[in-house]
């Protein structure tokens, strides 16, 4: 539950004792105040009294009404009351906390007493009857007022394109993915074009690489002229045949492009192996896998590059798009920042030709929030997959759908992929009747499609690729969902191959 603290409530419970307001902050409800509550709060000057004010907004979130909301209370008499109210319909809150209930006219919002509140905390949780594949406003409690410490840093600044937030994250990323360096650029897509762009990659050349994969891998070498060369899967971790790369190496091969698919890193020995043997660059879409390990090393340090996306669907998401580029190569370091500026150094000279690929503060800001908190959510992602992997165990679903296994420690699960045969469309459906989000993560594999149909593959080159992308599901994995969410999803596939 989400609840929004209305100022009569708050004061009765910071005039009596310490502990009054603990009912608010249980692991059930989720609390609010306004900001606009709090001047309110201050009547009483005691340093005792501001300590507890103070201790209170450590406890929870604070929700800032914009003008609207202001404009729209004001034109009500009951100022403060109507505020909360719009307050608590605007930002979707499930109740009001009041002493004085009868003092809100308006039913735009449930408002209840404390003690109702408590009892509805008490009371056994509705049932379940849907789960999102990805409910990103679930979370945003925790890092709301975080994110807008940070947001309102760089609005004051007037710093709206790469500066200062764009240096601190790019230390702070560097520093989390092992890497001496770190580039912010404008999306998943861009940090892939601007690596292949720094390792000289271009007409003619050629870059090994996944088939089974988001269409950006393939399509930023292309986009460059060169020619991407397609490997196989391998059919347990869905990322690429290790042991076919080599025989693919030719002449024009300038690159090895891995993707850490769902969360989990490639098997990157041989391809760094390879890599010097041959003199290619390695350059990791690892745009999936923030946090993610191979031998105790992490993602984005294994290769010469490393290409993350902070979409808002990813482990690590921005408020819209963004990337980065990891490196612990001075000299590539130094390239990237040159072509992130259409190769300008200085200002208005141009010795190679880059684009506009500059991050931007704000999403540099709501990143740098979030990061404080990537940790956890990913531990908690980790724990969500082996609750799953318990729960299909434990209903003998295994004769029917083939789990996730962890291969290199550690797995992020940006996704936790199930294959489920030649039923998986059928499967597909039947979830999305009652309610479970889930998606294919791909259905078609990139040689065969259309727009790379130059490149003359057909179907039934890569048979782990296409096999995969007929049998595979994603399931709601992420950090906000509950144990009873992920209960009722493998109730419904046990219902599904069961009795369907
Ligand atoms: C494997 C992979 N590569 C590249 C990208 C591109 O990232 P963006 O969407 O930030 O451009 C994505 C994002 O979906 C991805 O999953």
């Amino acid at each position: 539950m989400e609840i929004l603290l209305h100022n009569d409530y708050l004061a009765e419970a910071l005039s009596r004792e310490p502990d009054a307001i603990d009912l608010c902050i249980t692991k059930n409800c989720k609390s609010w105040v306004a900001s606009t509550t709090i001047s309110s709060l201050m009547q009483k000057s005691s340093q005792e009294h501001r300590n507890k004010v103070s201790d209170l907004l450590g406890d929870l979130s604070v929700v800032t009404p914009n003008v609207g909301d202001l404009a729209e209370a004001l034109r009500n008499e009951c100022f403060e009351e109507r505020l909360t109210s719009i307050l608590a319909r605007n930002c979707g809150f499930d109740a009001v906390v009041s002493t004085n209930p009868e003092k809100f006219s308006s039913n735009d919002v449930l408002v209840i007493t404390p003690e109702e509140l408590q009892k509805k905390i008490n009371e056994p949780a509705s049932p379940v009857t849907g789960v999102k594949l990805l409910d990103i406003p679930a979370s945003y409690h925790q890092i709301l007022n975080d994110v807008e410490i940070e947001m309102a840093d760089t609005i004051r600044s007037g710093q709206f394109i790469l500066g200062s937030k764009v240096s601190e994250l790019e230390e702070k990323i560097a520093e989390y993915c092992q890497t001496k360096f770190a580039v912010g650029v404008s999306s998943g897509t861009d940090a892939l074009l601007i690596s292949l762009m720094a390792a000289g990659i271009g007409e003619g050349d050629e870059v090994i690489t996944s088939p089974y994969t988001f269409f950006a891998t393939a399509g930023s070498i292309v986009r460059l002229g060169a020619t991407p060369v397609f490997v196989d899967i391998n059919d347990v971790t869905f990322n690429m045949k290790v042991e076919h790369v080599e025989r693919c190496i030719t002449s024009r091969t300038r690159a090895i492009m891995p993707v850490h698919l769902y969360g989990q890193c490639a098997d990157m020995d041989s391809i760094i192996e390879l890599g010097k043997k041959h003199n290619l660059t390695v350059i990791e879409d690892a745009a999936q896998s923030i946090g993610s390990e191979y031998k105790n090393k992490r993602s984005g340090s294994l290769g010469d590059m490393g290409c993350f996306s902070f979409f808002p669907a990813k482990n690590l998401g921005a408020f819209g798009d963004g990337g980065i580029v990891t490196t612990s190569s001075e000299e590539l370091y130094e390239k990237l920042k040159v072509l992130r500026v259409h190769g300008s150094e200085p200002k208005y000279y141009h010795k190679s030709i880059g684009g506009n690929f500059r991050l931007d503060a704000l999403q540099a800001g709501v990143i740098k929030a979030k990061l404080n908190y990537l940790e956890s959510w990913t531990e908690k992602r980790r724990q969500n997959a082996t609750t799953y992997n318990q729960l299909f165990q434990a209903n003998a679903l295994t004769q029917y759908i083939q789990l996730p296994p962890e291969v290199f420690p550690r797995h992020v699960f940006n996704q936790y992929v199930i294959r489920a045969g030649n039923r998986r469309d059928e499967l597909r459906s039947f979830l999305n009747e009652k309610k479970i989000g889930c998606e294919i993560y791909y259905p078609l594999s990139l040689h065969i499609q259309e727009c790379f149909k130059s490149l003359g593959y057909k179907k039934g080159n890569f048979p782990e690729a296409e096999k995969a992308a007929d049998e595979t599901l994603a399931l709601p994995v992420s950090h906000e969902i509950t144990k009873s969410q992920q209960e009722y999803v493998v109730e419904n596939i046990r219902d599904f191959f069961l009795n369907k």
